[in-house]
């Protein structure tokens, strides 16, 4: 550990105690990967398992030892002591579907939010801590507001990538209403104006590769306060950008979450301002018109044997 990674951990008020819950979860999820679990169906292609529901338990009880004054606010239905200053946003398995089918890219996603008197549902605290565990690769993010972000203690920040054509950004689908979002059409056009797109199926992780630098950017239609709340501060706190997708401010129960290293940010936020307004947009073939020109060009080289 450097003399920086000391000074922050020492500073630190909740994410130790967050991150032995999140070790704590993050291993009863390997072993329930190991065993293998059944799959039930929340809706359309949205996935639930055993193991969602048991971790969040845990976290639950856990939570409520460690911080009896903080609320609860989890994916598979925890809400306790709502009207409390402090509330966690628990998303006990984050990457559900990698995980029913063996593809290890998941993770423990723990936010703390504050908030002010008096604020409604629809208004957001202060995010404040954040821890993020990532099981299998042994991997733990936390951050807190004003003290940086860090990996396994390590501090980390967000990348230098100066344009969106030398990015690697990442982004994800929504799992019910499929056909009646759009976001296919960014994956395209940002594919074709970038190093590549991932889809690795957990938005907490892809926010906390952002922090880290490992991902430019990453954006998502229609993320919940779970998914989000831990890797919207770990990127703010690693020097990276948070807004919705007009470059505006970013709100967790916001249908658009748009995060980058700040570089690229502007180049995103037009984009999506083409996209929207249906501008700009690089030609491609249809299947069709690409079906008629291989047709043609074997019927050019049939003609030349
Ligand atoms: C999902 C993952 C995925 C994202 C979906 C989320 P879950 O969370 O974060 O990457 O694309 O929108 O719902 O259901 O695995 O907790
Ligand atoms: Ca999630
Ligand atoms: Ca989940």
């Amino acid at each position: 550990m450097t003399d920086k990674t000391v000074a922050v951990d020492q500073k630190m008020k909740w994410t130790p105690k967050a991150a032995e819950i999140a070790r704590e979860a993050g291993a009863r999820l390997r072993e329930f990967f190991a065993e293998g679990v059944a799959t039930e169906y929340k809706g359309d292609v949205d996935l639930v398992t055993v193991a969602d529901r048991t971790v969040e338990k845990l976290i639950r009880t856990r939570l409520g030892e460690m911080f009896p004054e903080h609320g609860i606010y989890g994916e598979e239905g925890t809400r306790d002591r709502m009207e409390r200053e402090f509330r966690w946003y628990v998303d006990p398995l984050d990457g559900t579907t990698n995980f029913a089918h063996g593809f290890p890219q998941f993770c423990v996603s723990m936010g703390l939010e504050q908030r002010g008197a008096g604020l409604t549902e629809d208004e957001d605290g202060a995010l404040v801590a954040a821890v993020i565990y990532d099981p299998m690769r042994d991997e733990l993010f936390e951050a807190e507001r004003g003290l940086g972000a860090t990996v396994n203690g390590k501090p980390i920040a967000a990348s230098k990538t100066a344009t969106l054509a030398e990015a690697l950004v990442a982004t994800g689908f929504p799992s019910r209403k499929r056909h009646q979002n759009p976001n296919i059409h960014f994956y395209h056009e940002i594919t074709l104006r970038s190093h590549g797109v991932r889809r690795a199926g957990s938005a907490a992780l892809d926010l906390a590769y952002v922090a880290a630098g490992r991902l430019d950017g990453f954006w998502e239609f229609n993320l919940n306060p779970w998914d989000t709340a831990a890797g919207i501060l770990l990127v703010e706190e690693a020097g990276g950008r948070v807004s919705n997708f007009a470059g505006g401010r970013f709100r967790l129960n916001s249908e658009e979450t748009l995060v980058s290293n700040g570089l690229i940010h502007g180049e995103l936020v037009e984009i999506f301002e083409d996209l929207f307004a249906g501008r700009n947009l690089a030609p491609l073939p249809s299947p069709e018109d690409f079906a008629a020109m291989r047709a043609a060009r074997e019927i050019k080289a049939k003609g030349l044997e």
